[in-house]
């Protein structure tokens, strides 16, 4: 997956990053994360992921007692796109850890609109403020701020490729409602190419290992390969794919519902074809297990009947308190500020087997992942998607990894997609 290859990344190489886990204590692993920006949850070990699910926790009961945590800092939120919750949950998590706001909703209101990249606006904003959260249109786009500023960049979406943030409120929903985030079955359904939401919690829930992933969708609108190949590369979770979700409804511990993501696409007969392909209602739930929860990352549009509100399994209100306590942890946390009187609870220490468990070629799951560019990739190899960032900002230097060392695929630095030659 795409990863910051920004100055706060930290490299790794699976087995000396294990042994340095064990010998991590606890305030070091907290501590760690700041500077850090968050491109993809990639970035970060699962030991830290571990860390912000359990402040978000000790926030959530200790409101006054870290309301002074950010005093005098400044979170800018560069919105090139439409937000509801994600934007106001990133600037309500930094007025409630004390500090303060800047920023832009919608790019016609920023320098975008004259023709500004990317890059020249972080290399002014970073003079600014201390942290920024960014959501833009284009895939790759928060990668490209990483590669500009030392300041911490927290992804709030990059086109329909990731939005690591509202994997940790996914994940912070379904460890309230399991008390884990392994040995699942767990649905997504929807449209799953262009749900960035769906990317960024697969690739993560493969790293804590042992999720059967069944991917709901019409054939128009399956998983990318670089998300699959994800779930091939981990050993313990397999998937299957299905166009019918009342056929597999029943298997599920939890059903990850997705909008069809209109402004994705480029084809208007095909999003009004397929936008009403699936609708959730309070009698099909009646397949269901009991106590499978219902996420959805919002906003909905009829992909979930209000009807199914009432059910208890409906857990997306929940998300987005959830949002909220994990941004909360994670701005505070790439800021470097301690919440006043938090002390890690047993939650915090990583099993055994997550911390031994690597993928198919050997990669820690545990550890961050950090792509590094193949400087000796072909000359010829440009990015075929449209809504990568290195096909509007041309100006910007093609970056490309290899996925794989023994067919040589290399795939694109910013947005994963498999390269081709020119
Ligand atoms: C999602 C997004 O923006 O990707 N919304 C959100 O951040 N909560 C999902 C969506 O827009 O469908």
């Amino acid at each position: 997956m795409t990863n910051a290859m920004n100055a706060s990344s930290s490299s790794n190489s699976s087995s000396s990053s294990n042994s340095l886990h064990q010998t991590f204590s606890r305030s070091t692993i907290a501590n760690s994360l700041a500077g850090k920006s968050v491109v993809t949850l990639d970035d970060i070990s699962t030991a830290q992921i571990r860390m912000l699910l359990d402040k978000a926790r000790y926030i959530d009961s200790h409101r006054k007692e870290v309301a002074h945590t950010c005093d005098g800092r400044v979170l800018a939120t560069l919105f090139y796109e439409p937000s509801t919750r994600t934007r106001l949950s990133f600037e309500t998590a930094m007025l409630r850890l004390g500090g303060k706001v800047i920023g832009f909703a919608g790019a016609q209101l920023s320098s975008a609109s004259k023709g500004e990249t990317v890059n020249d606006t972080l290399k002014v904003v970073s003079n600014y403020v201390d942290v920024v959260a960014m959501r833009h249109p284009k895939e790759g786009a928060a990668f490209v701020a990483t590669q500009a500023v030392s300041t911490p960049i927290i992804n709030a979406g990059d086109g329909g490729h990731m939005h690591p943030t509202q994997t940790l409120a996914d994940l912070a929903t379904i460890l309230a409602r399991f008390g884990r985030l392994n040995n699942l079955t767990v649905g997504l359904c929807g449209d799953l190419t262009y749900g960035r939401t769906v990317h960024s919690l697969i690739e993560t829930l493969c790293r804590f290992g042992n999720v059967h992933f069944v991917l709901i969708s019409p054939d128009e609108l399956k998983t990318p390969q670089y998300v699959i190949d994800r779930i091939n590369d981990t050993p313990s979770c397999t998937y299957e794919e299905t166009r019918d979700l009342m056929e597999v409804i029943g298997n599920l511990d939890v059903l990850y519902m997705t909008r069809v993501q209109e402004e994705r696409f480029t084809d208007r007969e095909q999003y009004l074809r397929l936008r009403d392909t699936y609708i959730l209602t309070e009698e099909k739930l009646q397949k269901a297990k009991l106590h499978m929860p219902v996420l959805h990352p919002l906003p909905r549009i009829n992909e979930i009947a209000v009807d199914v509100d009432d059910d208890p399994r409906a857990a997306y209100f929940e998300q987005v308190k959830n949002g909220m306590l994990m941004r909360m942890a994670l701005e505070s946390s790439v800021l470097g500020d301690e919440l006043c009187g938090y002390e890690p609870t047993d939650f915090v220490n990583v099993p055994e087997d997550e911390l031994q468990a690597v993928d198919v070629h050997g990669i820690s799951l545990a550890d961050s992942r950090v792509h590094v560019t193949d400087v000796n990739a072909p000359e010829n190899l440009t990015c075929p998607n449209p809504r990568c960032i290195t096909n509007s900002e041309l100006t910007l230097k093609r970056k490309f990894y290899k996925a794989d060392s023994v067919r040589h695929e290399y795939r694109c630095m910013y947005c994963d997609e498999e390269s081709e030659s020119k």
